[in-house]
Parts: structure tokens; sequence; C-alpha cells
């Protein structure tokens, strides 16, 4: 089983950037937990990270046939990008929308996400544990499937 992480722009600064909302791990802390808890579970979890939109979509077109499903923080774009709501509907995989703050409990703008009717499940408002909830769900909606 596989699975992709895909962080959007501005998580490469976690760890310095706003931690009462987004926590004091950095990116690659988060991301070798992530494929820690993978191991544990015999599952194969890849991450990466684009800083623009255009990059961050190629991403997600990629992704059917060589993963099962993805894990996405489309960060701003959650907000404005219906591309990457449109890449993922077209990609066809589950996935699962998370955020490492509660967006609902910040300004009006980030209440908006294009992506979250097409997600399986939404995680929010954990920091960096935000992520593994999301893998461990997912885990259990692929092995599920395979029963
Ligand atoms: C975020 C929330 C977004 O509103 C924000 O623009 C981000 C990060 C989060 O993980 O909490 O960049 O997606």
């Amino acid at each position: 089983m596989r699975i992709l992480v895909l962080h959007g722009p501005n998580l490469e600064l976690l760890g310095r950037r706003e931690p009462g909302y987004y926590g004091a791990q950095t990116l690659e802390e988060i991301d070798a937990a992530l494929t820690a808890l993978g191991r544990e579970f015999g599952v194969d979890v890849e991450t990466a990270q684009y800083a623009d939109e255009e990059a961050y979509t190629r991403a997600v077109a990629e992704t059917p046939g060589r993963f099962d499903g993805l894990i996405v923080n489309p960060a701003c774009y959650t907000h404005t990008s219906t591309r990457i709501a449109a890449a993922l509907a077209a990609a066809g995989l589950p996935y699962v929308e998370v955020h490492l703050s509660n967006p609902y409990a910040r300004e009006e703008f980030r209440t908006r996400s294009h992506v979250a009717a097409g997600a399986l499940g939404r995680v929010m408002g954990f920091k960096g544990d935000s992520y593994l909830l999301a893998l461990r769900g997912l885990i259990a909606h692929l092995q599920a499937g395979r029963r």
C-alpha cells in the first residue's frame, strides 16, 4: 500500500512559523513521523512539498496508478484553488484533508475549503498530529476496502 502526503506553500517554514497555530515541529520532523507510522502498518508513505499551485496540481495528476490514497494540506490554496480541487477529483483517489491549525477558529476566509467536498475525511487543529491522525484513518479505510 502506498500513500502520498502533499504539503502546500510555506509549510517548509514550520517550526519557525506562528507556532501557536502550527506547532514547534519542522516539516522534516513531521515527515519522519509519518514515514515511521506508515512503517508500523507496513505502508509505504512518501511526502512532498510544493510552493506553487501548478507544481502541486501536477503532483496530484501523477498519482493514479502509483498511490492508493493521499493526504493533502494545500495550505493557503485550500481556500482559493478550484484547480487543485479539480485535479483531486480527476485523480479519483481517496484523500484526507489536513490542517495543522483549526481554520474555523481563525479569519473568515479560511472557512472556505475547495477540497473539502471531495475528501474522505478532514483532520484539523492538532498541529503536526493532524497528519498522523489522518494517516491512521486513511490506512484503516484502505485496509477495510481490501477485506
Ligand atoms: C493551513 C491553514 C491555512 O489557512 C494556511 O493558509 C496554511 C496552513 C494549516 O495547516 O493550518 O498555510 O493549511
